[in-house]
């Protein structure tokens, strides 16, 4: 099998696609044969050497894949598993192959009307999302949002399930030449290039600001987006994608992300009413929280509540071009990388 390896941390130097022999089901493990797989801004960052937790070089990225059951280990026909289930996996790492092992209690069975595309670009950044405001957040009916890169994977992801949810108004930050897409999820777009948007989101909310606050962007962007909360309102740290300069790694814009992202001090947090969350989905560790909320955005999905924006899906070999079209901020939704035997 093929699988897409980062040899050093860089910039598409440093991809490269290696032949291995498949591997074999452990116990409570399935093979499956990936068709898709999401790519996600983490593995630009990881590519370049600035995101923590990452295995040590050479390893294959990709944390969401979707595709056939191919064997079963021990044990996993048990739990209903059979050869041949459509499946969605929040494998981990990995995902960018053409066949992996992953254990059985990460995957999960896909409904008939679900394509591997909506699938695979399901499980990071609605997860993502839907966590930070309902299991963090305590989003109730009505609030408010703040989303930054609102026309990427999470933003798409947080206009749909905020819709789902109820919310009052959802502010969604993206460059000038995407405010159209951004209006057409139902946002309020504001232009990350000229406009202020703590002062749009305190003029449109009566002076109060927003419930809810997602910042994947650090530096000192995060302490305007805590500016933009109201009183009781919750900022979610979950990125640093301030660090990223193109597609080569630059440590100067990295270290200027993490010099000047803010320290918040509990005592004026406690007076303003505010809360921060910092948001690794990576490394939450209760498997029951994830678990529930997958089943949930699963059912979301079948029933047509969210619908994953797909932008465009590359052939693996081409992943260099895919992570490229990222960096370059082309992207309106998910990119996918396409393993399925079929289009070989
Ligand atoms: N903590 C977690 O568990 C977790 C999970 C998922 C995602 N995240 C974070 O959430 C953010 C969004 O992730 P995603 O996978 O959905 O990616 P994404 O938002 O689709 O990323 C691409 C978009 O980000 C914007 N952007 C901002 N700074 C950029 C830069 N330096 N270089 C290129 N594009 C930049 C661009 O849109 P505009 O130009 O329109 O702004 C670009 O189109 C990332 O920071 C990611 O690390 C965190």
């Amino acid at each position: 099998m093929r699988s897409v390896v980062y040899t050093k941390s860089g910039g598409m130097n440093a991809i490269d696609i290696v032949e291995s022999p498949t591997p074999s089901p452990a116990k409570g493990e399935v093979l499956i044969e990936v068709h898709r797989a999401g790519i996600n801004f983490a593995d630009l960052m990881m590519r370049q050497g600035l995101y923590s937790p990452v295995p040590p070089y050479p390893f294959t990225p990709g944390y969401e894949i979707s595709g056939v059951v191919r064997q079963l280990g021990e044990g996993v026909e048990e739990t209903g598993f059979v050869i041949g289930d459509r499946v969605v996996s929040i494998c981990g790492m990995g995902g960018y192959s053409e066949q992996i092992v992953c254990p059985a209690e990460r995957c999960f069975k896909l409904p008939e009307n679900i394509t591997f595309d909506a699938a695979a670009a399901l499980p990071v950044t609605y997860l993502t999302a839907h966590h930070m405001l309902t299991y963090l957040g305590n989003f109730q009916q009505g609030d408010s949002i703040l989303v930054h890169h609102a026309a990427g994977g999470v933003g798409t992801a947080t206009a749909q399930l905020a819709k789902a949810l109820g919310a009052s108004k959802v502010f969604g930050t993206a460059s000038t030449n995407k405010a159209e897409f951004v209006k057409s999820l139902g946002m309020r777009f504001i232009d990350r290039e000229a406009e202020d948007f703590v002062e749009v989101c305190k003029r449109e909310t009566d002076g109060e600001g927003v419930h809810h606050a997602l910042d994947p962007v650090g530096g000192k962007h995060m302490m305007r987006s805590y500016k933009a909360l109201r009183s009781g309102g919750r900022l979610y740290a979950f990125g640093g994608s301030a660090a990223v300069k193109g597609s080569k790694r630059s440590i100067v814009t990295a270290l200027r992300m993490v010099l000047t992202t803010p320290k918040f001090n509990p005592f004026k947090m406690m007076t303003s009413n505010k809360a921060v969350f910092g948001v690794h989905m990576g490394t939450w560790k209760d498997e029951g929280v994830v678990k529930k909320q997958i089943f949930s955005l699963v059912e979301m999905l079948e029933d047509g509540r969210i619908s994953p924006v797909v932008d465009k899906v590359f052939r693996f070999e081409e992943v260099a071009a895919a992570q490229q079209y990222i960096h370059d901020r082309k992207n309106r939704g998910k990119v996918l990388l396409d393993f399925s035997p079929q289009s070989k």
